[in-house]
């Protein structure tokens, strides 16, 4: 084969260049969340859920742990269940505990090394439970692998409140897909974190440990070490803010001084207090949750968590046509 005929290996970091040059491009500017998420980001991820602050990991393991058999109960025997992001195996082995004769685990997860963590981690506990694994961004279109035992319905697992790190019209997306994925008979269990006290939120994202400043942060290092880009990681500032009329955290990446940055050969000029928007974190009242859902063609089924408890989860089911 000629040297001109040879096809060029594919860029493994097409996309996260893609979205990071037009996102500094945009005004306001801004950087997906899902690019947290390498082996560092992740193990820093983990970190966060042990902080005293972060109660949202705390409250679902427990409101799983309380209503395990009813969920089970919900969901019924042999399913296939599907956690979108592999998230802490605490959660899914307290759910795949519950479930009976659950057929396959398929953890989708962008992140190869926290996929590898979550497969190994939940091996050891179901040791013949078939695991199918898949590394994938799940909010594109899934392949699903098939178990080789056909399951009664599948289960989408969505728990942590990732579901509030979308903008509401990619949520409805999200949850449309994920019916789609799931199919006529499947189900959705999601977790949500609930609206509640302003600082108890706040205080879940500014950690005293600083661990989530580093998780933030992590980002322009994920990008400086993928994409050949300079930023000076003691540059920029972790702010992150509760805005209680959309109901969300805000979390911005703060230039702490005028700079200049190059990123894959692109030069980008930032002034003092210029922030970068990095990731929202919704949360939810149950009326607004059932209208994204309802939105997406779903409807709750089934609700454990509300407002004593500050976290949900939510069973969604394919929307049945009123009587
Ligand atoms: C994964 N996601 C639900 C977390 C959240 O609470 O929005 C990510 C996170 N960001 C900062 N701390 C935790």
């Amino acid at each position: 084969m000629s040297v001109a005929a040879r096809a060029a290996p594919p860029d493994p970091h097409a996309a996260l260049r893609a979205d990071v040059l037009a996102g500094l491009a945009h005004r306001p500017q801004r950087l997906p969340s899902k690019y947290f998420y390498d082996a560092r980001g992740s193990a820093l991820f983990e970190a966060i859920t042990r902080q005293p602050e972060y109660y949202l990991t705390r409250v679902e393991r427990a409101l799983l742990a309380r209503h395990a058999g009813d969920i089970a109960a919900g969901v019924g025997p042999r399913a296939r269940v599907v956690e979108y992001g592999s998230g802490s195996g605490l959660k899914t082995e307290c759910l795949l505990g519950a479930l009976p004769e659950p057929v396959a685990y398929t953890p989708v997860e962008i992140s190869a090394a926290a996929l590898d963590a979550c497969v190994a981690r939940l091996r050891l506990r179901f040791p013949r439970l078939p695991m199918l694994p898949l590394c994938a961004d799940f909010t594109a279109p899934l392949a699903l692998p098939h178990p080789a035992t056909a399951a009664a319905r599948t289960l989408a697992f969505f728990p942590g409140s990732t579901l509030g790190n979308f903008e509401d019209a990619e949520a409805v997306a999200l949850l449309r897909a994920m019916a789609a994925t799931v199919g006529e008979d499947g189900l959705a269990l999601v977790g949500i974190d609930l609206v509640k006290d302003p600082a108890a939120i706040e205080a879940a994202y500014n950690d005293a440990a600083g661990v989530t400043a580093a998780f933030t942060l992590n980002l322009l290092a994920r990008i400086n070490r993928e994409l050949g880009a300079d930023f000076d990681l003691d540059g920029f500032a972790h702010r992150a803010r509760y805005v209680a009329a959309r109901e969300r955290i805000q979390t911005h990446l703060v230039s702490r001084r005028a700079q200049a940055v190059r990123v894959a050969g692109r030069r980008f000029a930032f002034s003092a207090g210029q922030a970068i928007l990095v990731e929202y974190s919704h949360k939810y009242r149950d009326a607004r949750f059932a209208a994204l859902a309802a939105a997406a063609g779903l409807e709750v089924a089934g609700a454990w968590g509300g407002e004593a408890d500050g976290f949900g989860l939510r069973l969604l089911r394919r929307r049945r046509a009123a009587d």
